[in-house]
């Protein structure tokens, strides 16, 4: 198998997936999504450097109550989790800026995490680089390893040895449509040994206000995000999307339990795919789909359980019931 692999030192080794792809594989991706009928952009594409950076913006606006809730609850999860952490295989999809690992390594004794290896799994290799160095210098781990990859694709690169936890935090299993959500699940699971577990954070169905007002946060700081996706998408593809030409529209979609993000163009617009020969017409008013973060129900909980032949061993709550970590057990 292809990839890059960099030591950067003895402690951190980081292994780079996503040549395996290919360029113009992305570019087919990101061209059949632009003349669908539905326009679309995959949300994978928000995750360069400055997107990622964004994204942990996000994360401190008051308004964007999902991480503030899961760290709440992620921050005394430890003396509750049925877990032997001795020697365990840490699997983080997904992981960011690392911060919620954080809080959970912090809960565990020194002796313990001298053993434990952790592995966080990210599209985004900026992120991975910064939050692996940061995790090495506040704790002795036996050893880090960085996976660049994209996990719905690539989820079979991912380490197979050991007792493993892995934790798919943020609710970014939202960000997949329903059927996409449920293979993935059902994929780990498949991917999974008796004894391995996963914890899985799930953000529920609220009040609409709530809702809408996170992705729609006063400092425009979620548009700049949503806008972003357009830069990444020049950069891979060599398009030349305007990002002033399109506005920022995110709402709460009550039949499909999902906030749905958009971009919206201001005006009639003619964007050029040269590498490809196409030209993408949009009318004012057109949207681009970007994103879909779907909120979730009690029934969710146990449907993905059921479906992929895990079962569910604990699930932790905030006191608003916003949030929901699950400890799906594979048995
Ligand atoms: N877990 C963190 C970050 C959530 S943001 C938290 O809860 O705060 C979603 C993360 O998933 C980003 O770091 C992004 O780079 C990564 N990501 C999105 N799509 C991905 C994909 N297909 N493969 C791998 N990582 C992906
Ligand atoms: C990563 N993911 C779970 C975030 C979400 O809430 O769906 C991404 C995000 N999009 C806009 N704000 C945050």
């Amino acid at each position: 198998m292809n990839y890059n692999k960099t030591i950067t030192n003895n402690k951190i080794e980081l292994l780079n997936y996503l040549p395996n792809i290919g360029i113009s594989n992305v570019k087919e991706e990101i061209l059949t999504g632009l003349l669908a009928k539905q326009k679309y952009i995959s949300p994978k594409f928000f995750y360069d450097g400055i997107g990622s950076e964004l994204f942990e913006d996000i994360t401190r606006l008051d308004e964007y109550y999902p991480t503030k809730t899961e760290k709440n609850i992620l921050a005394e999860i430890v003396t509750d989790l049925d877990i032997n952490f001795n020697k365990l295989n840490i699997i983080e999809l997904g992981s960011g800026d690392a911060s919620k690992i954080t809080l959970f390594l912090e809960q565990i004794t020194k002796d313990k995490l001298k053993t434990i290896n952790y592995f966080p799994v990210d599209i985004s290799q900026s992120a991975i680089e910064k939050s692996a160095e940061e995790l090495l210098a506040k704790f002795e781990l036996n050893s880090i390893t960085g996976v660049v990859a994209d996990f719905f694709h690539q989820l079979k690169l991912i380490p197979q040895n050991g007792k493993r936890l892995f934790c798919f935090f943020g609710s970014t299993i939202g960000n997949f449509n329903s059927d996409k959500a449920k293979k993935f699940i059902k994929n780990l699971s498949q991917n999974m040994q008796k004894g391995d577990s996963l914890l899985l954070g799930m953000d529920m169905v609220k009040n609409i206000t709530i809702l809408e007002n996170a992705y729609n946060d006063n400092k425009g700081i979620t548009a700049e995000f949503n806008l972003n996706i357009l830069n990444v998408v020049n950069n891979l593809t060599g398009t030349n999307f305007n990002t002033s030409d399109f506005e920022h529209y995110a709402f709460y979609n009550s039949d499909l339990n999902r906030i749905e993000m958009h971009l919206r163009a201001k005006k009639d617009i003619e964007v050029n795919f040269t590498s490809k020969n196409k030209t993408i017409k949009f009318n004012k008013g057109e949207t681009i789909h970007t994103e879909n973060s779907h909120k979730f129900t009690s029934e969710n909980i146990n449907e993905f359980a059921d479906f992929s032949n895990l079962s569910v061993k604990k699930i932790f709550v905030d006191s608003k019931e916003w949030f929901s970590l699950v400890h799906y057990l594979k048995e």
